[in-house]
């Protein structure tokens, strides 16, 4: 939308702007950590924490999929915002780990958090997924096409990895983060974005088998083409180029130069990756915020989980710039800029009233599911003294863990 001097647009309307009024996150309460990683490949805790900065990550239980996570996220972030399910007019779900290849994962959302009213859809740009729902959300409410947005980034990877592969198991992990974008004549909210897509990167990072393509098939999956592969070097090399790139091209599209952000949130995936682009924007590491040591990297639900805890952690106030950035498969890359207007306390209040083991994805009728844990990490997680929670568990929530101290 052009924007006239006086902050109306051409026509004489006041121009809308898209404010972030919620936040919130889930992450299961099972922790699989480097040492566990150690008893299924040749791995070590020294090697993952020296080239990845991970310590651990967290494993969907049975009864949770990508839409369980996905509702108490954007539960929590509905509540923030001080706002009824039913104001939602649309919303937009990132992930590379859909429920179903059909319908959307965001379908089965909306029913679970009792929306009536709202499009829904599911956003495929893997890693950049939730910055490219954001930037959509943005320009929806900029448009008056929306009032409120729900964009959700939920992923459970955990099931997509082939647990003989040292080069991949060992980096994700399963989670959900979510924001309301709400519209306003206020200034402030969403600010600049850029979104970039770089096809020749389109097999670095990959699931080749299920698709129309190459269709699920006994072939397929006895040569394991049902598994996420990756060209770690390659992929390594783009994310620190774009990451820096694009997140500054956001910053200069705001009107605003890179000193002027009070935190950067980037896509979680690696500490190296993330200390080679703070090098390359001059930024310190306090001025960048990171939890990969503690989650992985949980794709398109690694930015608004981490936005939620800086939220919830102080690190971000009334008035500050930050700047999200991500990059994933495709290869993929987003950034936005946003000027924060929304009360930081309501994203605890939110963590408590939402309370996992009451939302519910409805299932299919007379439909018998497999067990969804994959056999390597099931046998693993289910010897005894192993772990917190059986993945079995039927009780949903997020009890405090017994074994793992959360390593901040
Ligand atoms: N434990 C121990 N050794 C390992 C492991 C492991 N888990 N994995 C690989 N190695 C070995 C390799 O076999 C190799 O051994 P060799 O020298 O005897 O051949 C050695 O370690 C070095 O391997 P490299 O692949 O060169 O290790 P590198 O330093 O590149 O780190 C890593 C690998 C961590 C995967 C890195 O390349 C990386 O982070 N890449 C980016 C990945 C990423 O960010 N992906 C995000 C995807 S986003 C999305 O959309 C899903």
């Amino acid at each position: 939308m052009t924007e006239s001097l006086n902050g109306t647009t051409p026509g004489g309307r006041p121009r809308i702007h898209a404010h972030v009024t919620g936040w919130g996150r889930y992450v299961p309460s099972q922790v699989l950590s480097n040492k566990d990683l150690e008893r299924m490949v040749d791995t070590n805790d020294e090697w993952i924490v020296s080239r990845t900065g991970i310590r651990e990550r967290r494993v969907a239980a049975a009864h949770e999929t990508t839409a369980s996570m996905g509702a108490v996220a954007g539960l929590r972030a509905i509540y923030a915002a001080g706002i009824d399910p039913d104001e939602i007019d649309l919303i937009l779900l990132a992930t590379l780990t859909p429920d179903y290849w059909m319908p959307s994962t965001a379908a089965l959302v909306k029913e679970a958090i009792g929306n009536t009213r709202a499009a829904a859809m599911d956003v495929a740009a893997a890693c950049s997924g939730f910055v490219y729902g954001f930037a959509t959300a943005q320009a929806w409410i900029e448009a008056g096409l929306a009032k409120h947005v729900l964009v959700i980034g939920s992923e459970l990877l955990t099931r997509f990895l082939d647990y003989t592969d040292r080069s991949t198991c060992i980096l994700f992990g399963d989670g959900a983060g979510a924001a309301v974008l709400s519209a306003s004549t206020e200034p402030g909210g969403a600010l600049g974005v850029e979104l970039t897509t770089e096809p020749q990167g389109a097999y670095m990072i990959w699931l080749p088998a299920g698709g129309a393509k190459s269709p699920p098939s006994a072939e397929t999956i006895a040569r394991g083409e049902h598994y996420i592969r990756m060209e770690g070097k390659e992929t390594y090399r783009f994310a620190t180029k774009t990451m820096a790139t694009t997140a500054l091209e956001s910053v200069r599209k705001s009107g605003l130069e890179p000193q002027d952000i009070a935190l950067y949130i980037p896509h979680q995936a690696n500490v190296r990756i993330i200390e080679a682009v703070a090098k390359g924007l001059g930024l310190s590491m306090d001025q960048i915020y990171t939890n990969v040591n503690r989650y992985g990297n949980t794709s398109a639900a690694s930015v608004p989980i981490a936005m939620a805890e800086a939220v919830n952690e102080g690190r971000i106030k009334v008035g500050d710039r930050i700047t999200v950035v991500a990059f994933g498969a495709g290869f993929t890359s987003g950034a936005a800029t946003i000027e924060w207007t929304a009360d930081p306390a309501r994203g605890m209040v939110a963590d408590e009233a939402v309370r996992p083991e009451d939302v519910h994805v409805r299932l299919p009728v007379d439909w018998d599911s497999v067990d969804p844990i994959p056999p390597a990490l099931a046998d693993l997680m289910n010897r005894p003294g192993s772990v917190d929670v059986p993945l079995d568990d039927v009780v949903p929530g997020e009890p405090e863990r017994a074994s793992h101290p959360v390593a901040r």
